[in-house]
């Protein structure tokens, strides 16, 4: 399955699509809009769109499938799917490395391109806090000494004595460079999960921390993180935490703030600022998560108007009614 993401246990195929999730293995394996070959769709006057096929290559008209990825429900109910899947990798090996700078984690991910680019399935990163709320809310030890971050690395290829190699030959000279500072490796299922699981969980622990506003932005990879670190002392000291995780390879910052409760001030000095910084950055508002009530104002931050007007007319066209998912996905106001 190309898609994987750390909700697998609870969330359903047909609400992937419908939001575009992006998740783990999308640096490997790119967008459902690339990996759906067909779909089938229910209208909102009970016509069913068919289009089940599995031909990888198809120019007849419009790629009207593409329009209901990512549409949150709001223009048709999606209920099958024809998926590419790749193969099942045979080997997988997983890399968590302790970095001591954001600087070295953009420098570890253009040697890690360089090294391992054609077996690399996932490079994910995660801030000293996020590896602090992992520790103290789920009691998941970190495998590495304390850095200021922390990187994990997955390789997916088909030979494990060939990948093993590649892997140990990158780690020694991040290592001998000074660009990773400890390391650890791990080819066995359940180390493998153990790692996965630092980094996947941390929504969790978050959640458990207290109130939490999420942000979740794509931007230039080189700029990513300085968003937090100019959050973290605006706010300070009425956050919890402010902490970065994310997909580094997709350029897509998971960007969170933890308080004891919801605080309009809070969210005042939050918002618009984030949403400004990343315009600034002509990033996205919205990288791989839903739009749903709360985004569905901000969307003119990342989309011109007249985007958002087509988007308006589409809507109007394939549910004149409003019957479908209302008041969400799309501006109140064209
Ligand atoms: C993740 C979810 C929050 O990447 O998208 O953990
Ligand atoms: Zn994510």
């Amino acid at each position: 399955m190309p898609l994987d993401l750390g909700a697998k246990g609870s969330c359903h195929i047909g609400g992937n699509l419908a939001t575009n999730a992006g998740g783990l293995r999308f640096l490997r394996y790119g967008s459902l809009h690339g990996t759906v070959l067909g779909m089938e769709v229910v209208l909102a006057n009970g016509t069913i769109l068919s289009g089940l096929t599995s031909l990888r290559k198809d120019n007849t008209g419009y790629d009207l499938k593409q329009l209901f990825i990512g549409s949150e429900g709001t223009l048709g109910v999606i209920t099958a799917v024809s998926i590419l899947c790749p193969p099942k990798p045979k080997a997988v090996n997983v890399a968590f490395l302790g970095c001591p700078g954001f600087a070295e984690v953009l420098q570890t991910f253009s040697s890690c391109k360089g090294m391992l680019g054609e077996i690399l399935s996932a490079y994910e990163f995660m801030d000293a806090e996020c590896m602090q709320l992992v520790g103290h809310h789920l009691q998941l030890a970190s495998p590495v000494q304390e850095s200021p971050f922390y990187v994990l690395i997955e390789t997916s290829g088909s030979r494990a004595e060939h990948d093993a190699e590649k892997l140990s030959d990158f780690l020694e000279q991040v290592l001998g460079s000074g660009l990773v500072t400890d390391g650890t490796l791990a080819t066995d299922q359940r180390k493998i999960k153990a790692l996965w699981a630092l980094r996947e969980r941390i929504t969790e622990a978050l959640s458990l921390d207290g109130y939490v506003y999420k942000y979740d932005v794509s931007l230039p990879v080189e700029r990513l993180y300085d968003l937090v670190t100019e959050l973290r002392a605006r706010l300070s000291p009425r956050a919890k935490h402010v902490v970065g995780y994310g997909h580094l390879g997709d350029g897509n910052l998971h960007l969170n703030v933890t308080a004891e409760a919801f605080s309009a001030s809070l969210l005042g000095d939050l918002e618009p600022y984030v949403y400004e910084w990343t315009a600034g950055q002509q990033g996205s508002v919205s990288a791989e998560h839903g739009v749903g009530f709360k985004k569905k104002d901000i969307l003119g931050y990342s989309k011109p108007p007249e985007a958002l007007q087509l988007m308006q007319q589409l809507k109007a066209l394939l549910d004149p009614k409003g019957i479908l998912n209302p008041y969400k996905t799309l501006p109140s106001q064209a």
